[in-house]
């Protein structure tokens, strides 16, 4: 394992930068701003943990989740993530592990048919949690219920409430 983490991310770079300051962390943690692995071109990691933007375009930005600065993972969510793992092999050492989430909030078939094709069967789910919708979501529910049709997003009817799930994953590359 290497004694270094190296971070990076798009838009919210300034604030990766303070909070590694606040906690007084830049000896080990370096954040690096830039298109997924561009910035840290030609580097290999024990873990790389993916969390770049993974929620379809409709319900990241009424949730107020993504303000208009930042991009989501577009109409189903999954675009970013699948052009993340398909450059993933190549910034993973052998027996790396990759570690993501699948909100439901997100074409969730699309992004494990990626990560399938990817790192083959090695995928674990490590939990799954079910997460009520907020004001927000529940205000969107007809065009929410429409992309749900399409198979953009999942979610289901519990009693009063709507709940989406999220996922975690872990998947090994062999050798
Ligand atoms: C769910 S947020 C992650 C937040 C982060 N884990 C944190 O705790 O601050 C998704 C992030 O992915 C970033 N992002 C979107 N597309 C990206 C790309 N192509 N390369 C790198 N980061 C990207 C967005 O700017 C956003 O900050």
């Amino acid at each position: 394992m290497s004694e270094s983490l190296e971070t990076y991310q798009i838009g919210d770079c300034e604030l990766a930068q303070q909070n590694v300051n606040r906690l007084n962390l830049q000896d080990v943690i370096t954040v690096r701003n830039g298109d997924l692995f561009a910035p840290v071109k030609g580097m290999k990691f024990d873990i790389v943990v993916n969390d770049v933007s993974g929620i379809a375009e409709l319900p990241g930005r009424v949730a107020g989740w993504y303000p208009p600065s930042v991009n989501t993972g577009r109409e189903d969510g999954a675009s970013v993530v699948i052009r993340l793992f398909e450059r993933v092999a190549d910034f993973l050492n052998p027996d790396g592990i990759l570690y993501f989430a699948t909100p439901s909030l997100s074409n969730v078939t699309r992004i494990l048919d990626s990560a399938k094709e990817v790192m083959g069967d090695q995928i674990k789910e490590l939990g799954k949690f079910r997460i009520p919708f907020s004001r927000e979501l529940t205000d969107a529910i007809e065009p929410l219920k429409f992309f749900c049709e399409q198979g953009y997003v999942s979610f289901k009817a519990k009693r009063s409430r709507y709940v989406w799930t999220l996922s975690d994953f872990r998947c090994q590359r062999q050798g």
